[in-house]
């Protein structure tokens, strides 16, 4: 099911139950695939807070959903979905897409009439939001596929060697995913492309949903560690890297899962493409510079100390630390623009710089 064919959807409205919005609980992957109902805004704010669900486009998605649960489920709905956009806001501060999609939904509200039906009108808008990331994801693949098939023309070889880290694939957006999208395009069109996979700890969404969702579609990739990837661009081996973001300032520096300055780094030191590919609901308009502004969440220790895996069947955490080591769980980091060689968005690949950005997105230049 983790195919991402045409149908594939990572947060959905129950078919036979409008009052419940149903998601896939990220949490217990790969090992089980579990779906989970969220029958009111608070289990939407779980969800997104415990990271059952997760990645930037997605966690906006999901706030969307959860806002229109909280007016379906009141007898006073506006109140309520205020309310709730507060609790939303609060849930995980990296990801810009979770504010623009609560600040969309509040406007609305704002231009709906007295007589307006609130709890249709945040359902059709949730619905919506959904829809309009499938084809933001799919402007991506396009614009990336590109890139990759000119790689491969480049190469006698054949084979494009990609490196990702954390996952920006389908089950962080609706469908096809940002870093991802590129890759499955081009792999649907013939072209020979190959994913080394870091693992991303301490999370290891590159080991249990980057991995799984790649084998789930059929492209070649392998596993690796969080620290193999600049013995990798030393050798030859990676020809490109490719990203997503949870936020892009809009002079460019990119704030993404822990570890991915350290790749552009070492891409920068073996002369290898860095892209990020990104919607533009993934960029920060208000901000400029990424070290002072972008705020990065810290999270439990136990993230760090303890590894989610199964054991004679059964999932299970292991501890690996000492009980008393002391632990910091940083889970982004920004990488400066001058590190990026390009952003690959929906509307075409630019440079990773306020004019290169504009250029694509001319009605924010005045924002
Ligand atoms: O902490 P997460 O899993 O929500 O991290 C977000 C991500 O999935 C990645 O940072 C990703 O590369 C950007 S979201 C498309």
């Amino acid at each position: 099911m983790a195919q991402s064919g045409e149908d594939f959807r990572t947060i959905w409205q129950k078919p036979d139950d409008p009052s419940v919005v149903q998601i896939i609980d990220q949490r217990l992957l790969p090992h089980e695939y579990r779906v989970h109902d969220l029958r009111s805004w608070q289990d939407g704010v779980v969800a997104i807070a415990e990271m059952y669900v997760r990645g930037a486009p997605l966690i906006g998605a999901t706030a969307a959903w959860s806002l229109y649960l909280a007016a379906l489920t009141s007898a006073n709905p506006a109140a309520e979905v205020r309310e709730a956009a507060t609790a939303l806001l609060e849930s995980r501060p990296t990801a810009v897409n979770l504010r623009w999609a609560v600040n969309r939904i509040l406007a609305l509200l704002e231009r709906a009439g007295p007589d307006a039906d609130v709890v249709e009108l945040l359902r059709a808008d949730a619905q919506a939001i959904c829809d309009e990331d499938i084809e933001i994801s799919r402007g991506i693949g396009t614009h990336g596929a590109a890139l990759l098939e000119a790689i491969s023309r480049r190469k006698s070889s054949g084979t494009v060697n990609i490196l990702t880290h954390c996952n920006a694939g389908s089950l962080a957006t609706i469908n096809w995913g940002t870093a991802t999208a590129p890759i499955y395009f081009a792999h649907q069109r013939g072209i020979d492309v190959h994913v080394w996979v870091d693992e991303t700890r301490p999370r290891n969404q590159g080991s249990q949903l980057t991995a799984w969702e790649l084998a789930a579609n059929g492209v070649p990739h392998t596993l690796i560690v969080d620290n193999a990837g600049g013995h990798l661009m030393q050798h030859g081996a990676v020809d490109i890297v490719i990203t997503g973001t949870d936020r892009t300032t809009r002079c460019g520096d990119v704030a993404n899962k822990i570890g991915t300055y350290l790749k552009a780094l070492a891409a920068h030191d073996n002369s290898v493409p860095f892209y990020i590919a990104l919607p533009s609901t993934t960029i920060d308009w208000e901000s400029r510079d990424g070290l002072k502004e972008i705020p990065i969440e810290q999270r439990d220790p136990g993230e760090v100390s303890d590894v989610y895996g199964v054991c004679d069947g059964r999932r299970q955490y292991v501890r690996t630390t000492a009980a008393d080591t002391p632990i910091s769980n940083f889970a982004f980091d920004v990488t400066p623009s001058r590190l990026i060689t390009g952003l690959i968005t929906e509307r075409g690949i630019c440079e990773a710089s306020e004019a290169g950005l504009i250029g694509l997105f001319p009605e924010m230049d005045a924002a």
